[in-house]
């Protein structure tokens, strides 16, 4: 049997065909435009998802035995914001989870309605990209718009719902939206009542590994896919890229190097930080996970590279990093491109270099970029510890994981063994898993992940390495704090 998983990812849609072995036999990748219609905006079209997704799906089935594809499930970008009228039309442009427009909502949540009670009703408090403070920003600012709204989810929900008809999500997803009572996994009557809409605009929670229906006929003849095609609810992305890397069970960790970066811990029991820094969501395989969120990981190497130094040879830039640089740079980068989620909460947060001299090279800049977004993630990596998580070793995915330095940058700064997986394609792979134990041919998430996921190499950190970089970390952590009054004079 053939198994399709669909990363919708914030640059591209990401399709992937696997068999029942876990064997990938197609990768296919189509690009859709995103907005910034005001700074700290970001937005998508969920028409363009749609159109992408189907054109993928034909792409990547093109030469495959398509009466075999028995199931499609997701890994999605998490928190968007999609809304639907009375005739299941989009209402506007889905807001995505690194728009930074609604911190008078957010305040108002954290504030007014206070951390504690967010915390007690759904186990997380309020960041500008979660989806509860986008509803009330449009019931505030967009009155009309928000009079229309007949049905709310998330951006690989609509692709689920234009597949199936059926108004789904799962419980990993749903944890990021703040409307979900994550310990006891079902909506929040308060949060729903605090954002004035009703439950029956909610989508319908699912497990990640449950069907949720099968291809309507028009899609099914559309795409030469069989009607019995099971549509399989799937996962955010996070939490599908630890299924594709066998982050799964209890006190396993991933780091995904994509457009956000995030530093992932599963667990088999419900926890909270009791500060909020790391998100408290369900996990794909049935438990629960701890997450930090970087808004901005791979994407400050890809700004740094193709807009600002005007190139797309990634290796070439990183080849003068010698090993005798690392840990020796006095430049240091800020990554925070779109402001910043975990740990500081600060939307007004911006990108800096700091530390400049007349000597300094591009390298030595692109070094910083790449150590920036390893420090930042080390702060993240700083709450778990304080929560007394011990992580030994961890995954990584994501395009940044291409980077044997970048590998390295961070085994070396997190102290950690940085296990390096068959393949990258963390949700891609994660979806595709997902829709195979909702076909029965795994007994569990946990069960495809030890069967499919393989290891093939560990980067290990060294005590020279580690010692030279716990220096230059207690550096760098002192820079956003120095920063902040700046980022809040000049946002
Ligand atoms: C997680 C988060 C991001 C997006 C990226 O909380 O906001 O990782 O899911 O697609």
């Amino acid at each position: 049997m053939l198994y399709i998983g669909v990363d919708l990812g914030t640059s591209a849609v990401k399709l992937l065909l696997m068999d029942e072995t876990g064997k990938i036999e197609k990768i296919v990748s189509k690009e859709y435009p995103l907005y910034f219609p005001n700074p700290g905006w970001s937005e998508q079209k969920p028409e363009d998802w749609w159109t992408q997704v189907k054109a993928g799906i034909k792409e990547l089935v093109a030469e495959a035995d398509k009466s075999k594809v028995a199931g499609i499930s997701f890994g999605g970008q998490m928190h968007g914001l999609v809304v639907l009228d009375e005739n299941d039309n989009v209402i506007r442009p889905a807001l995505l989870w690194n728009d930074g427009r609604t911190t008078e909502e957010t305040d108002y949540l954290n504030n007014v309605i206070g951390k504690e009670k967010l915390s007690q009703y759904t186990a997380n408090i309020a960041f500008t990209g979660f989806t509860a403070p986008k509803v009330l920003w449009i019931k505030n600012k967009e009155p009309e718009n928000f009079k229309k709204i007949k049905k709310i989810m998330l951006p690989k929900d609509y692709i689920a719902y234009m597949l199936s008809g059926v108004h789904c999500t799962d419980y990993s997803d749903a944890s990021g939206m703040l409307l979900m009572d994550v310990k006891n996994k079902c909506w929040s009557d308060e949060m729903c009542e605090i954002c004035g809409i009703t439950k029956d605009m909610l989508p319908k929670l699912y497990e990640s590994f449950d069907a949720v229906g099968t291809l309507k006929e028009d899609v099914a003849s559309e795409l030469g896919l069989p009607a019995s095609c099971k549509v399989v609810a799937g996962a955010g992305d996070n939490a599908a890229a630890a299924v594709g890397t066998g982050t799964v069970g209890d006190g396993m960790c991933n780091i995904s190097l994509g457009t956000s970066g995030t530093i992932f811990i599963s667990s088999k029991n419900f926890g909270v930080d009791k500060n909020n820094a790391l998100h408290a969501f369900a996990h794909a395989d049935g438990a629960y996970h701890l997450m930090g969120c970087m808004l901005s990981a791979a994407s400050c190497n890809k700004w740094w590279m193709e807009e600002i130094c005007n190139t797309k040879e990634y290796g070439k830039e990183q080849e003068p990093i010698t090993d005798d640089k690392l840990g020796n740079n006095h430049v240091y980068f800020l990554p925070y491109l779109m402001g910043e989620r975990s740990p500081h909460n600060n939307p007004n947060a911006r990108g800096t270099f700091i530390g400049l001299t007349m000597d300094n090279t591009r390298a030595d800049m692109t070094q910083a970029v790449l150590e920036g977004v390893a420090f930042a993630l080390r702060d993240s990596f700083e709450v778990a510890k304080s929560l007394g998580i011990k992580i030994e070793r961890t995954k990584i995915c994501g395009g940044g994981a291409k980077s044997p330095l970048w590998k390295k940058m961070i085994a070396n700064i997190l102290n950690v063994k940085v296990d390096v997986i068959e393949s990258e394609e963390g949700p891609a792979l994660g979806g595709a898993m997902l829709a195979a134990v909702a076909c029965g041919e795994y007994a569990s998430v946990e069960d495809a992940a030890a069967k499919i996921v393989k290891i093939i190499d560990t980067v290990e950190p060294t005590e020279e390495l580690v010692a030279r970089y716990e220096e230059r970390y207690n550096q760098f952590k002192q820079i956003y704090p120095a920063c902040k009054p700046i980022f809040d004079v000049i946002k």
